[in-house]
């Protein structure tokens, strides 16, 4: 079975919307009904494994899948041997310790002999361990935001994402412990086979990711600017600059980061350019 990549994604939760989004913008068709374990994708040599997040790092470890999709969180809670190979920018979220409001906090100090409750044992040991807190750890596996309502724990160290589970249970934020995102992680012995699809994977993926973070910027400018405005734009490998109709005038199409776009719009405008266009940019191959 060295044809076909076996990959690991969340059955139903935070992560699976994002991760079969993900898939299908690299242009892969599967279709996951609901309570379907497994999934094959009708043109590409990929097949799905829908599981509970937790035990993604495990499965993938022992080589049940090959690949998996899961949070940075899980990974470095399980410590499974797993090769993390591409963090996949989306299910951002924290790990933070939290109390019920009316609770004073003034630092990590006033956590120590208190209980806290988590399904992260080994993640909350290693901050309480690095800030000298003597707390005792509740190891649960769900309902976490719950425990202090029913006096199973004074806190909780818990995942936090919009915040709304914390807020609808009376709780309070107070540290955060561990920041998190979606990361593909590998088996650590793939076939060559394997690791050939797993890199054309890879290949849709960074395209997509780079198409994200750039724009597509088409501009006039009169024609004795070009070099001030194309000194703006460097572009993938320079950027088109072609005549307009009317005389002395050029249009000149490039491709911009997001992160630097007002700054560079400033700076085109200074430099007479006018009409500017900026639009999104689906894949980009580099
Ligand atoms: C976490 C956490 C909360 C929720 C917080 O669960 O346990 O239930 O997300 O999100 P919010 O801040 O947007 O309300 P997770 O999705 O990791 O579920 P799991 O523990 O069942 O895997
Ligand atoms: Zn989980």
């Amino acid at each position: 079975m060295d044809n076909i990549l076996r990959l690991a994604v969340q059955k139903s939760g935070r992560l699976s919307e994002g991760s079969m989004k993900l898939i299908r913008s690299c242009g892969i068709n599967v279709s996951n009904g609901i309570g379907k374990l497994k999934a094959k994708a009708a043109n590409f040599p990929i097949e799905f494994f829908f599981l509970r997040d937790d035990d993604i790092p495990g499965y993938v470890a022992d080589g049940v899948a090959d690949i998996g999709i899961v949070g940075e969180n899980v990974i470095v809670e399980k410590g499974k041997p797993v090769n993390s190979v591409h963090k996949l920018g989306f299910s951002k979220c924290r790990l933070s310790i939290a109390l019920e409001k009316s609770v004073e906090y003034t630092g990590p100090n006033d956590l120590d002999g208190m209980s806290i409750a988590t399904s992260y044992p080994n993640l909350l040991g290693r901050f309480l361990e690095d800030n000298k807190i003597n707390a005792s750890v509740h190891e649960i596996s769900g309902s976490v935001e719950i425990a202090p309502s029913i006096g199973l724990a004074k806190a909780v160290c818990d995942i936090v994402s919009s915040g709304s589970t914390l807020f609808t249970n009376g709780l309070k934020e107070v540290e955060t412990i561990f920041y998190s995102e979606a990361v593909m992680i590998a088996n650590k012995q793939l076939s060559t086979e394997k690791q050939d699809i797993l890199d054309k994977l890879l290949f849709r993926i960074k395209s997509l990711q780079q198409a994200k973070n750039s724009k597509y910027i088409l501009l006039n400018a009169p024609e004795e600017n070009v070099d001030e405005v194309i000194a703006q734009l460097p572009g993938m490998r320079s950027p088109t600059v072609l005549p307009l109709a009317q005389k002395g005038w050029v249009s000149v199409h490039s491709v911009i980061n997001e992160n630097d776009f007002w700054e560079k719009i400033e700076d085109l405008k200074a430099a007479g350019a006018e009409g500017i266009l900026v639009v999104p940019i689906e894949k980009m191959i580099l």
